[in-house]
């Protein structure tokens, strides 16, 4: 006899349960978030922490096969009950920890690193969701897939469902709102790229009510898959600190699937045993669109839905977050907050992070802008571990850096420019310009 799927679908707010394998992103009774629920209780059974941590410590460096993959090597945390020929790898995950002199020196704090997720396949941490959405809807035997995005879910999802023989993506974009970059990957890879004369928020809510309605597989955050795979990004980090959780996180928020995902992620571990501890998480928004951050300041005492106004980081321009109740519930039950950063903050942060050899974009600028705040205000101590997430490669935004950089950005001054020098082709005048 076949033992029971380990996982299901549950929902985040009655707590009804439904078969993993059913496409559904709310719940019948209620209309919430649902969220993949582990019986953690047999994966406890099954081994003791220590044996789990020896069991991905092993897989380190493994070749080939998903479990080079830094998201399947977490296979039995991410979906058990899914084979491991079903999935769709390139492989992702496996990105770097930097550690940042720089950083802990300007903010005075013992220590600070980058987990730098552009170093993913697409340039985005969103290749880790997507190799779970992508392989369940391979799994499922859907002809279809879609996403509403603000440019790197479109680009991860394309390049994905490029790998399925079959699979048709269907890509919607925020006319003008996502850099060239972006831009140009759902279109190589294939997708139907649909441009619409509107936001982020317009763009999902259309294809959301569209999805619900026709033989769409959908590929946002609200798909509780996606979450599975995307939570990796926190299994990664406290394996690669030796299993030493940092005293807290900094993750850039926008849709906020990211923040829930890594939340769910370490909050089971430490059901687990693998943890002793859950890192407290602060989660990072562009004062143009951050209704988590106002929530956060006035107690959470009310949803807030804002009209998100232009930024440069324009992978975080989200005014009503699908996700906002699991990224509220996550962050409060982890000891953290929200925090918003303006654009001459995030921009100066960037700057400097980029200055220290490690080229991030401006909505991870947003999660070091927020670190150097709270570090400031004395919610992050001295002597704290930190880590902050950067969340695609500084090459997807060229325009932002080079516009920073020129002093061409609106409001904000280029206070750490390294100007272009045009010169002369000719000797003498590049001598004159030489150290
Ligand atoms: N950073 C980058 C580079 C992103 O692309 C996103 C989200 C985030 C941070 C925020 O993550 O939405 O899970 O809170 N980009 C989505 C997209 C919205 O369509 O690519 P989140």
């Amino acid at each position: 006899m076949t033992p029971p799927p380990i996982s299901r679908t549950r929902c985040i707010a009655c707590g009804r349960d439904y078969p993993l394998a059913e496409i559904r992103y709310e719940c019948d009774a209620c209309g919430s978030l649902l969220e993949v629920a582990h019986d953690l209780e047999r994966l406890r059974r099954e081994r003791p922490a220590a044996a789990w941590r020896e069991l991905f410590d092993g897989r380190l460096g493994a070749r080939g096969g998903p479990h080079g993959s830094g998201v399947w090597r977490y296979h039995e945390l991410v979906l058990p009950d899914l084979p491991l020929d079903r999935i769709v790898t390139k492989p992702e995950g496996n990105t770097n920890l930097y550690r940042v002199p720089r950083l802990e020196e300007i903010s005075g704090t013992a220590e600070v690193y980058v987990k730098h997720e552009g170093e993913n396949p697409t340039l985005s941490f969103k290749d880790r969701g997507m190799t779970a959405g992508v392989s369940f809807a391979r799994h499922l035997g859907v002809r279809a897939v879609a996403c509403a995005s603000t440019g790197d879910t479109s680009a991860a999802m394309a390049a994905y469902a490029a790998q399925v023989d079959g699979l048709r993506g269907v890509v919607v974009l925020p006319r003008g709102k996502v850099s060239l970059e972006q831009l140009s990957q759902p279109i190589a890879s294939g997708c139907l790229t649909l441009s619409l004369p509107a936001d982020f928020d317009t763009c999902i809510r259309l294809l959301r009510d569209i999805c619900r309605r026709r033989p769409l597989y959908l590929l946002n955050s609200v798909n509780p898959v996606r979450i599975e795979g995307q939570k990796s990004i926190g299994f990664e980090t406290v394996q690669q600190l030796g299993w030493a959780p940092p005293e807290w996180i900094v993750v850039p928020v926008g849709n906020a699937g990211n923040i829930s995902a890594i939340g769910k992620g370490l909050f089971e571990l430490r059901t687990l045993g693998i943890l002793d501890r859950v890192p407290r998480l602060l989660g990072a928004q562009a004062a143009g669109a951050a209704p988590l951050a106002q929530a956060s300041r006035e107690g959470y005492a009310r949803r807030i839905r804002v009209t998100a106004a232009d930024t440069a980081a324009s992978a975080i321009r989200i005014g009503d977050p699908v996700s906002y109740d699991k990224a509220v519930r996550v962050v409060r039950e982890s000891g953290g907050h929200f925090e918003s950063a303006t654009e001459q903050e995030i921009m100066d942060a960037k700057a400097l992070v980029d200055a220290a050899g490690v080229y991030i974009c401006p909505n991870s600028a947003t999660a070091v802008a927020a670190f150097l705040k709270a570090r400031a205000a004395g919610t992050i101590g001295r002597d704290d571990r930190v880590v902050v997430i950067a969340t695609a490669h500084g090459c997807k935004f060229s325009q932002a850096t080079i516009d920073y950089h020129g002093g061409r950005l609106p409001g904000v001054s280029p206070r750490q420019a390294n100007r272009i020098v045009e010169v002369e082709a000719e000797v003498g005048a590049m001598e004159r310009l030489l150290p």
